[in-house]
């Protein structure tokens, strides 16, 4: 039986605390602390510069994306979906979600940061076409290493290289 395809949908208050438990057990878990709280995401749903997405499956929050909007670039702050949902695609629909409002925001760039340790996420990245930018050593609590991605997006992730254009013109001439 194929799994019901997930709603997805901003995030609202009361949301703000499932959101930093599976912060906490599916993404921090092992580091010091807790950086993503119950606090912080909350801020981050009232910061007009933030995104903060949650994938439904059945009335249940199955995943949720937190994105950061600037000028010119989107930094996906945090993504995950729960263990029993994974492998649904509900990771690269929330991608795809957060990729439609940043083309609406005239957003050429999606970059992020995750676990240097995390492979799952690193082949769950590259299979959406992020390419590995560079290893930083103890960015998380000054300990744990990020491998850091980024993704073009829109028009100019799909123009053609300009030795393709200038061959192709000449093709014409
Ligand atoms: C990484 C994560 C968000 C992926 O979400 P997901 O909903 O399970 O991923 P999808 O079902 O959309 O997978 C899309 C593609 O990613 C790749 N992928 C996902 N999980 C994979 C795995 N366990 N092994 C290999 N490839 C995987 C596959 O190419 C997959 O496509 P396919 O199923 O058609 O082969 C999820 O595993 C997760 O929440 N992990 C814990 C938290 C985390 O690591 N967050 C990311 C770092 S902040």
């Amino acid at each position: 039986m194929t799994a019901p395809a997930p709603t997805i949908r901003l995030a609202v208050d009361v949301d703000a605390r499932p959101i930093a438990v599976m912060s906490r057990c599916l993404i921090e878990v092992g580091l010091r602390g807790w950086s993503w709280s119950p606090e912080r995401v909350l801020s981050a749903l009232h910061h007009r510069e933030h995104c903060v997405a949650v994938a439904e499956v059945n009335g249940e929050i199955a995943g949720f994306a937190i994105g950061e909007f600037g000028d010119d670039k989107l930094h996906l702050n945090l993504l995950a979906v729960a263990g029993a949902h994974q492998r649904q695609g509900i990771g690269r629909a929330l991608m795809a979600w957060l990729e439609q409002s940043a083309l609406t925001a005239g957003i050429t760039e999606i970059q992020l940061e995750l676990r240097a340790t995390n492979q799952v996420a690193r082949l769950f990245y590259q299979s959406l076409g992020f390419a590995f930018v560079r290893t930083v050593p103890r960015y998380y609590r000054s300990e744990e290493a990020a491998i850091k991605m980024q993704r073009r997006i829109g028009l100019e992730a799909a123009s053609l290289p300009p030795q393709l254009i200038e061959k192709l013109l000449n093709k014409i001439k």
